[in-house]
């Protein structure tokens, strides 16, 4: 019989001594009834006790004695890590940067004159379809690339042409496209552009900074190559392939990005005379990058939230 059931039983043998009380001479029944009383609420208090302790043994009770440390990271919370694109990107800015580059971010949130406009796209032009481009109801744009940002750019830093320097600024930033996604396409991706002028800027030097881009970013010589392209803001235009070298797991070219000599109308749309300067510029995705480096099939990971993919890095 467990403790709770022994006072229970206690409590029911009080009632036939209750029982007793009309038996009793009248001046002896106030001090009996009393003192039964008593005993009573003795029962019950230790009932109530030990219903209030058998319920404690359930909650698994915390060692107060323990050693408090509370500067000791709680074991048992992940801690967040640093999202693997956000490196990349870091280490495309440091490479830029230590070749000189000056750094701008992209927007994301842009609008027309960006988008299309101040880049040469004719009005009306089907090559303004081609970049699937969202459109918040208010007609703003969020940026299909980071060539949006050419026309503030070459604004910010054209006064460095005054005085007999160049334009060198590279632009990473997040781009949008209303496309459907598969292992080689996704809505959200990152870019980095980059933009030259100078008096005497050339396609050799634009080449030039590529390789070397590409042989800082994989830490190994790499072959590049350029085919023919179509974009309204270069004349020439190019698209840049490097040779996946064998150490990353592969044969054959992969297209990286486009490229050509700034238009002389995006020049003119930014105030800077194309008779006097030239320039270059190029684009390209950085989780393409990112995924050559690391061997990934498929593109959709860096925007999925899986902690396990996300972990790995
Ligand atoms: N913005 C182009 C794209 O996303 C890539 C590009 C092409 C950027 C030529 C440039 C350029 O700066 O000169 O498809």
């Amino acid at each position: 019989m467990s403790e709770i059931e022994k006072l229970r039983e206690k409590l029911k043998g009080l009632n036939s001594e209750y029982a007793k009380i009309k038996t009793l001479p009248p001046e002896q029944r106030g001090e009996f009834g009393r003192d039964l009383n008593a005993q009573k609420q003795q029962i019950l208090s230790a009932i109530a006790a030990a219903e209030a302790a058998e319920k404690n043994e359930k909650i698994t009770p915390i060692d107060v004695s323990a050693p408090c440390a509370p500067n000791q990271p709680i074991p048992t919370i992940k801690r967040g890590s640093k999202h693997p694109l956000m490196t990349e990107l870091e280490r495309v800015i440091s490479i830029y940067s230590e070749m000189g580059f000056d750094i701008m971010e992209s927007r994301q949130l842009d609008d027309e004159f960006h988008m299309f406009d101040s880049l040469n796209f004719p009005k009306e032009h089907p090559a303004r379809d081609g970049y699937d481009t969202f459109r918040t109801s208010e007609g703003f744009i969020p940026p299909a690339h980071t060539s949006t940002m050419q026309h503030r750019a070459l604004k910010k830093y054209q006064h460095r042409l005054a005085d007999g320097g160049k334009i060198a600024v590279a632009i990473p930033g997040r781009v949008f496209r209303n496309e459907d996604a598969d292992a080689t396409h996704e809505h959200t991706f990152y870019q980095c552009e980059g933009v030259f002028v100078s008096k005497d800027a050339n396609m050799g030097q634009l080449f030039g900074i590529l390789k070397h881009f590409f042989e800082s970013y994989y830490g190994q010589k790499l072959n590049l190559k350029t085919q023919p392209g179509y974009f309204p803001f270069t004349e020439p235009s190019a698209e840049f392939l490097i040779e996946k070298p064998a150490s990353l797991g592969g044969k054959g070219w992969l297209e990286m990005g486009g490229c050509g000599m700034i238009h002389p109308n995006v020049l003119k749309a930014a105030g800077i005379n194309p008779e006097t300067y030239s320039g270059f510029a190029w684009g390209g995705g950085i989780d393409r990058l990112a995924m050559l480096k690391y061997g990934l099939g498929d593109v959709r990971y860096f925007e999925s939230g899986k902690l396990d993919f996300l972990e790995e890095f």
